[in-house]
């Protein structure tokens, strides 16, 4: 059904701008700076939460929130009201270092004293360079600046007990983030280094710091793999490989018919439930917001809203090679083979029979392969933001995402084509009349 000649991202080259955004974006912080760049230079123009707006037809424009949830719009000139969405999130899970960092105790040994941050697969985070990113909080006479900050060096590393001091070390391991997850950060001497070098690196007085959002991440570079090159590995592709996705695809759409917007959102991992994650008010605001400036009323706004589809990207797990036996005996992923339409009869994930055939239907519309995740009916399985944001505002929603393994570690793998099948889907979505309500359901594809 997919006809490859027909994708116009170049495969290799797509995912290559992939593993640069990933090296771009150690945190959530940095995605949302990252992304706000990419934004500004298409002409999305920053408007303040705190500012009044004032929305041009034909404008772009991007809101953050905390700078670490971004949603981006365009304005159309028609009089089109409904909104089309498609969010993912900024953050992965990693491990933040605590107030009162430094920890000494060991002879010899200075650590970071750290908790972890969502569900870290912890035992590939040994024994390999970390280092430190986040942003610094400076004082400057009377204001309080955010500065972004990326340590770009080896800087840490979480040594292994060695197997003759646990023989059962392959018989399953479990660890202790308080006692087996602190970094090594040098030897006694360090013990008074972390804010100094913070300092350095930023070019402010130690004095003028006064609070650090500091988290690790892996210094392994992206790259590819396989014999052709066919999968990649990279640090947090859940979920940036989605968020990167759905903003190429947005900022190339050929044209966008309803208020196409795009969001990404911090704290998925933690249970979106802050000032920023999906279940805030933020989207809400937001959409609100577009429509009150654009002179809607309050029923042209449930209107809207009744209208209005959701495509919610997070990363789904592929058919992992060792372990089939994981998989659902039917709707096993796999990497290279196009999207993944995520099914829960439990509602941890919005697709439906009515919202899976709308996404089906642009799949074909934009000649991308698609194909169904389901967990096993013995296993429980994640969710994600899409049912969450819909407690705030309740939209058509599908849930999807790429094939990918090692989610939650520090270093994952997906498949070189399926970004630039996530990018089609999305300009299709982004640029086709699509009329999608309780009592009608119809897609037109983009070129009719
Ligand atoms: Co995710």
């Amino acid at each position: 059904m997919c006809t490859e000649e027909k994708i116009k991202f170049p495969f290799k080259e797509t995912s290559q701008g992939l593993l640069d955004f990933v090296k771009h974006s150690p945190t959530s912080f940095h995605a949302v700076r990252t992304a706000s760049e990419m934004l500004e230079k298409e002409g999305f123009v920053h408007l303040a939460e705190s500012s009044a707006w004032d929305l041009e037809p034909d404008g772009k424009y991007y809101v953050t929130r905390n700078g670490s949830s971004l949603i981006a719009f365009c304005v159309p000139r028609e009089k089109e009201a409904a909104f089309r969405l498609f969010c993912s999130h900024t953050d992965s899970p990693s491990f933040k270092v605590k107030e009162g960092p430094q920890l000494s105790g060991t002879a010899g040994y200075t650590k970071l004293n750290v908790e972890q941050y969502g569900g870290a697969l912890r035992a590939p985070w040994f024994d390999r360079p970390l280092s430190l990113a986040g942003r610094v909080l400076v004082q400057t006479g009377n204001s309080i600046e955010t500065r972004l900050v990326q340590i770009d060096r080896d800087l840490l590393m979480i040594p292994s007990l060695a197997i003759h001091m646990n023989r059962e070390a392959n018989e399953g391991m479990k660890y202790n983030v308080q006692t087996d997850l602190c970094p090594v950060f040098g030897d006694e001497s360090a013990i008074e280094s972390l804010r100094p070098l913070i300092a350095r690196e930023m070019g402010v007085q130690e004095e003028a710091i006064l609070s650090m959002d500091l988290f690790l991440y892996n210094r392994q570079r992206g790259t590819f793999i396989g014999a052709n090159e066919e999968f990649l590995a990279a640090p947090r592709l859940d979920d940036l490989q989605c968020m990167y996705g759905s903003l190429i695809g947005f900022l190339n759409a050929p044209q966008h018919r309803a208020v196409s917007v795009y969001g990404a959102f911090d704290n998925e991992e933690t249970g979106s439930e802050s000032r920023q994650g999906a279940a805030s008010t933020f989207l809400a605001d937001v959409l609100t917001r577009i429509n009150a400036a654009r002179g809607g009323s309050q029923e042209d706004y449930f209107r809207a809203v009744a209208g209005s589809f959701l495509i919610s990207g997070d990363n789904a797990h592929a058919l992992h090679p060792n372990h089939p036996e994981k998989a659902d005996p039917v709707n096993r992923p796999q990497m290279n083979q196009g999207v993944v339409i995520k099914f829960n009869a439990n509602q941890k994930y919005t697709s439906d029979g009515r919202s899976a055939s709308v996404l089906k239907l642009l799949c074909r519309h934009a000649n991308v392969p698609y194909q169904v995740y389901t967990n096993r009916s013995d296993m429980a399985g994640g969710s994600t933001l899409g049912n969450i944001s819909n407690t705030q505002v309740s939209l058509q929603a599908v849930d999807i995402g790429l094939p990918q393994l090692a989610m939650h570690s520090p270093y994952e793998m997906a498949g070189t084509k399926d970004t630039a099948y996530l990018i089609e889907l999305t300009k299709e979505f982004y640029s086709c009349q699509l009329e999608v309500t309780d009592e009608k359901m119809a897609v037109q594809p983009s070129e009719a």
